[in-house]
């Protein structure tokens, strides 16, 4: 009895890198595009950012790059929903509601915290720890019944429906859906291109470990030139690229780039070497994220722009979300 709704978010703390765009952009466009969804929301969480320290320039600039990495790389503000949470105080609102609900044990097993918190108790802020329950609040705000996310955010899928059911449970209602995480295919997970093992981030030490979404043509093609990778040709299947990390790593980026399997990468590739392997590599990159990052700045050229999309987002994301918050309110006896 609910209708099929997406709602996912990239959070606005440093620039955009490949695997947002390869393990979440990409894929959000291509979920728009399907029309399968009754409404697809895509949101600069701006909430979740602060639960680390960001600097209050750097934050606004981070939300203006991820407002235009999204519109750069295909999302339609008129399909989509495109806004910032901070916008919506319907999400701090059903937040709180949330941390009332959830349970202090269901925290403690949540593995991102432990990851990202590092060590010290007077080190980490309760925003982090209770930023699953926020992002419960963010989802089941709109009745969404559908999340992509990637392989590293199913735990926080989970959470959202235990308290999705609590809820229901505790106040006899069906009120919130029970949310579906969409982990399509083979998780696309990219790392850094010295170093296999890392996982490609905005905050990683040295530029040339990461392409940037803007990046430009020139920059993107030195950095697959000069990625690591190893002295072997390539196999003939995945299973023998498991062993080999900055390998596979490059395989796995042009068959999300190529939208192919890395099977299919390798009956094109198999026993050639990496003098013919990257240049290939570099081209494909350079066509498809080019036009991205050329956009992404003209784009960002025009704050007024991007402003009026984002206030017109958000002003659409309400007259979803204040109703349900408004029924919250009457079940919770508020
Ligand atoms: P984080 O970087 O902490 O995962 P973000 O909000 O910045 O959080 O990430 C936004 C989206 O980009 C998430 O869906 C996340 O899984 C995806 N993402 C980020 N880095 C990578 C990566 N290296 N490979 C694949 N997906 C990634
Ligand atoms: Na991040």
């Amino acid at each position: 009895n609910f209708a099929k709704r997406v709602f996912s978010g990239i959070k606005p703390s440093g620039g955009l890198q490949l695997g947002n765009y390869l393990g979440a952009i990409k894929r959000f466009v291509q979920t728009q595009d399907q029309g399968e969804f009754e409404t697809t929301l895509y949101c600069i969480v701006d909430l979740h950012a602060i639960t680390v320290w960001q600097d209050p320039a750097d934050l606004r600039e981070a939300t203006y790059e991820v407002t235009a990495g999204y519109l750069a790389a295909g999302i339609d503000p008129e399909k989509s929903i495109l806004f910032n949470q901070s916008r919506v105080p319907a999400h701090a609102e059903l937040g709180w509601i949330f941390n009332c609900v959830a349970r202090v044990g269901w925290m403690n097993r949540m593995t991102q915290f432990k990851e990202k918190a590092g060590s010290g108790a007077e080190k980490q802020s309760l925003g982090l720890y209770a930023y699953p329950s926020l992002m419960a609040a963010d989802i089941l705000l709109y009745h969404a019944t559908h999340v992509p996310v990637g392989e590293d955010q199913k735990q926080h899928v989970e959470l959202t429906r235990d308290i999705a059911n609590k809820f229901n449970h505790d106040y006899k209602v069906d009120f919130f859906p029970e949310t579906i995480p969409v982990i399509e295919g083979p998780a696309m997970r990219i790392m850094n291109l010295r170093d296999g093992t890392k996982k490609m981030s905005k905050s990683g030490e040295s530029d040339m470990e990461r392409i940037n979404m803007l990046d430009d043509a020139d920059a993107i093609s030195k950095k697959f030139k000069k990625a690591r990778s190893d002295m072997e040709a390539l196999p003939e299947t995945a299973a023998e690229l498991d062993h080999r990390p900055e390998a596979k790593n490059l395989v796995n980026i042009y068959a999300g780039l190529a939208d192919l399997s890395v099977d299919q990468v390798l009956a094109q590739y198999a026993g050639e070497g990496w003098g013919k392997f990257k240049p290939a590599l570099a081209d494909l990159a350079v066509d498809q994220l080019a036009p991205i990052s050329t956009e992404m700045k003209r784009l960002m050229g025009d704050r007024a722009e991007l402003d009026r999309y984002l206030a017109r987002g958000a002003e659409r994301a309400r007259e979803i979300a204040n109703p349900i918050l408004q029924q919250t309110y009457d079940i919770v006896g508020l």
